[in-house]
């Protein structure tokens, strides 16, 4: 049963704090450059480096897995006009985004694990700070192996620290364990230093809305992005013995290089 998944019923009440909260979108369009409904650490940045392996051309498929209330995927399709496909296990997440962005779209209320589409599917697949609540992660990277078009990108922002303990490289990642275990060759981008400044930044949009989030009610979100955020008010080589944050990249164009190096095969 969904219910007894960890954290559904926070992040139920999650998306139906973020479909009615102003003092919340104004904290994600601060900390975040745009608002996303963001439970993650995904800015406007991160989410543009998705924008160049989707092909320009009619016809364009993107899956999110993990995708909220559909926000982030309305961005992309703006500025793209890809079919956008999402799925999550939080329902109230899916409604309103089926409610929000019925054009060119498909959401679905689904579990990792358990979801299943049809083989080649997919030419951009991406997962935010989602990947860590899969119970396999090797099948579960088995399956968008699966629902990937022949060429086609999968880009996933991961970290360690909270829901997946703090391992010692890249290399030892759950995530990359996978996709070596599935002979997916990666490029990885190490933004553990970027996701430190965003949880400063943060901190700071929370602080600079904590009226607007008493004043609706709200005041256990603005707790809750205190808690999130207080890892940052150590100096930076203490957070980043406990905390690391990655950008994955699987695109058949690319070799496996580390930090961000991508060679074109020949
Ligand atoms: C950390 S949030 C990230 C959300 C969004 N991608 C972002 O970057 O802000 C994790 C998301 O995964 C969803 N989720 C958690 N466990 C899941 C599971 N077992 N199956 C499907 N979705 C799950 C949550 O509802 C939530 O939307």
């Amino acid at each position: 049963m969904k219910e007894d998944l960890l954290f559904y019923k926070e992040y139920e009440d999650f998306y139906a704090m973020a479909k009615q909260s102003k003092a919340f979108e104004a904290f994600c369009r601060d900390a975040f450059g745009e608002d996303f409904s963001q439970d993650g650490f995904s800015d406007v940045a991160q989410i543009d480096m998705i924008l160049k392996y989707i092909p320009k051309r009619e016809n364009v498929h993107i899956l999110d897995m993990g995708c909220g209330n559909g926000k982030m995927l309305k961005y992309l399709q703006e500025k793209t006009g890809a079919f956008i496909h999402g799925f999550d296990y939080s329902e109230e997440a899916i409604e309103t985004a089926k409610t929000r962005y019925p054009e060119k779209s498909e959401f679905r209320q689904g579990i990792i694990g358990e979801i299943e589409y049809p083989a080649e599917s997919f030419d951009v697949i991406t997962s935010m700070d989602t990947m860590y609540f899969a119970q396999d992660m090797t099948a579960f990277v088995a399956q968008v192996k699966r629902w990937l078009k022949p060429g086609g990108v999968f880009f996933a922002g991961y970290q360690e620290g909270d829901v997946m303990p703090k391992t010692e490289c890249v290399e030892t990642t759950e995530i990359a364990k996978a996709l070596t275990a599935n002979g997916m060759d990666y490029e990885v981008f190490d933004i553990t230093k970027q996701t430190y400044d965003l949880l400063r930044k943060k901190r700071e949009a929370a602080l600079a809305h904590q009226a607007e989030f008493e004043a609706e009610g709200n005041q256990r979100w603005f707790d809750m992005l205190m808690y999130q955020t207080e890892c940052s008010c150590e100096p930076f080589e203490e957070f980043a013995g406990q905390m690391a944050r990655y950008i994955f990249v699987v695109d058949e164009t690319c070799v496996m290089r580390h930090n961000g190096y991508c060679a074109t095969k020949s």
